[in-house]
């Protein structure tokens, strides 16, 4: 595993400003308290960096879509590809479909990682999801995560982690919130770090892990990794 400043370059995706009223105005058919969370989850994380890392088609799965931020924002962003959102909580994935409507491209579906084609994806997205997956539970998750990916294939993840110890409790405090409160559902919550994902998937078989530290100027600490399938 190896800390990287930067992610690699040759990102092509990318956000401009005017992301908020963007947002604000695909999201009206939500509700004002449905609009108010995805506001306020699009303030408080990375979500330029992490759509620039992704490639700019392809076929991609995004385990744990929610409610279909990161799908918003790759097509603003000019993804090509199609894109396949699953969520284990049923409502994220009607909220998700409220505001994004499907098409052939944009699929949504209730469901976890063996949800997705062995072998079928050149992309994996899982944002802010492992601290729900039970340590225990942890390696088994991505071992069957990472089989969706095509040889050659790229795992992106990301999660609170980084930064200062004092952000590291305010992740802690306010993912047992959230989960105590009922906005999100898991098996529970423990925080993890890029350091363990990374470890993680290189035992699933993934290669080159690199963990990102993107949390400057966020309140929490964030730390994106990247890896991915060998070609053989
Ligand atoms: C903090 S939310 C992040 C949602 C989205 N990725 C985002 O960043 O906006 C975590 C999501 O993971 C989902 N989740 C938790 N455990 C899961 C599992 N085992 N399989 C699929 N989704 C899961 C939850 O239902 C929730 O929607």
């Amino acid at each position: 595993m190896k800390r990287q400043a930067e992610p690699a370059a040759g990102a092509s995706l990318t956000l401009g400003s005017g992301e908020s009223a963007g947002l604000r105005r695909a999201a009206a058919p939500l509700t004002l308290p449905e609009r108010a969370h995805l506001d306020l989850r699009f303030r408080s994380a990375p979500w330029k960096r992490v759509v620039e890392a992704f490639e700019p088609d392809g076929r991609l799965v995004d385990f744990g879509c929610g409610p279909g931020l990161l799908a918003h924002l790759l097509q603003r962003a000019g993804f090509q590809g199609t894109y396949l959102g699953l969520d284990s909580d049923a409502r994220k994935v009607d909220r998700a479909r409220r505001w994004l409507p499907e098409s052939p491209a944009r699929i949504f579906r209730a469901g976890t990682v063996d949800a997705a084609t062995p072998g079928a994806f050149s992309q994996a997205a899982l944002i802010d999801v492992l601290y729900l997956v039970p340590p225990p539970e942890r390696a088994d998750f991505l071992a069957r995560a990472v089989r969706a990916l095509t040889p050659g294939g790229l795992f992106v993840a990301l999660t609170s982690g980084g930064g200062p110890g004092w952000k590291r409790r305010l992740d802690s405090a306010q993912e047992r919130l959230a989960v105590g409160l009922g906005v999100t559902r898991g098996g529970g919550v423990a925080t993890c770090d890029g350091a363990e994902i990374a470890r993680l998937l290189e035992a699933a078989g993934l290669t080159g892990a690199a963990v990102v530290d993107v949390g400057r100027g966020f309140l929490h600490g964030f730390e994106l990794v990247l890896a991915r399938r060998p070609l053989t």
